[in-house]
């Protein structure tokens, strides 16, 4: 079956998706972005997403490329047409296609839409995270506005190809005294001796990721603490359970944090059971 995607106002043969060579996305790194899960024919948490989105539209005072509600409507339909059952929605937004120039374009430039949706593997992703995943630490090297979904990835890109380069799945960027800011595209996590979990506060230097915020819901619904505040990459060796969570992976357990263990090497019980409860708490939208 051939896929499809939805550029600025078209359904078009994915093989054959193409955005204008001045797009100011392809030129500048001019533009947003949002990643949603899609499981068992629900696209997850849109509400957040689409928040989310409207939010990083403003910071960079980009234009909606549509009515909310119509966008909700083109993402279902981009799923539904590729007949993605589980996987990923992708959707970005960019200010436009304008004769090359650092300043805006004028305001009239309509922002470029372009949204895909792929399958992904259920089954692969229980056991990447019946295994567990490994981490490497990496130098924070990105601007301060991260909390901006921007499509400007750069330093995710190369912290995550070392990652693979060195045999693990995600890097975390850490600041100059130690402390886990986040992943290349996941929010990073520990889980204390008490069994209390710990995530950076989203206020700075991290992207609030939709996952996390859902998992304050979950960990409500579970009776479980959180706080947020820094933790080290000490503190994260030591820790009682470690996890990472994004839509891509929703809730992943770490195992080996640079070549360290992680208590005995296997996905925590609290993890595991976050990654359960997450289907049931998170907002479902019908795919179809
Ligand atoms: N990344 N931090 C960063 C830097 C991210 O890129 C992401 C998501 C997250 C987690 O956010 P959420 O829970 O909303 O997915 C945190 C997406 C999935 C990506 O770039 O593919």
């Amino acid at each position: 079956m051939s896929r499809i995607a939805y550029v600025n106002g078209q359904y078009v043969q994915h093989s054959e998706a193409g955005v204008h060579i001045e797009d100011r996305g392809y030129q500048f790194a001019d533009g947003v972005y949002e990643v949603c899960e899609i499981a068992r024919d629900n696209i997850m948490d849109m509400t957040r997403h689409l928040d989310r989105l409207g939010r990083s539209l403003s910071e960079l005072k980009i234009a909606w490329p549509m009515d909310r509600r119509a966008l909700q409507a083109v993402i279902r339909e981009v799923v539904r047409r590729n007949r993605v059952h589980n996987g990923l929605v992708y959707l970005q937004v960019t200010r436009g296609v304008a004769r090359r120039d650092h300043v805006f374009p004028s305001a009239d430039t309509t922002p470029s839409l372009v949204i895909t949706a792929k399958r992904t593997s259920p089954e692969a992703s229980a056991a990447r995270a019946a295994k567990g995943i490994k981490i490497i630490t990496v130098p924070e090297n990105r601007w301060e506005r991260v909390d901006i979904k921007s499509v400007g990835l750069l330093p995710n890109v190369l912290a995550r190809q070392q990652a693979k380069e060195q045999g693990a799945q995600e890097a975390w960027f850490v600041d100059p005294d130690g402390t886990v800011k986040e992943g290349a595209a996941t929010n990073a996590w520990i889980v204390t001796k008490d069994g209390v979990l710990v995530t950076r506060t989203a206020e700075s230097g991290i992207l609030r990721g939709i996952t996390r915020t859902t998992i304050f819901d979950v960990a409500k619904k579970l009776g479980l603490k959180i706080e947020e505040r820094g933790f080290s990459v000490d503190e994260a060796k030591s820790a009682k359970e470690a996890f990472i969570t994004a839509a891509t992976t929703v809730v992943m357990p770490v195992i080996d944090i640079d070549g360290v263990t992680v208590a005995n090497g296997h996905p925590g019980t609290i993890t595991l059971s976050l990654r359960e409860a997450f289907f049931e708490i998170a907002e479902k939208t019908p795919s179809c």
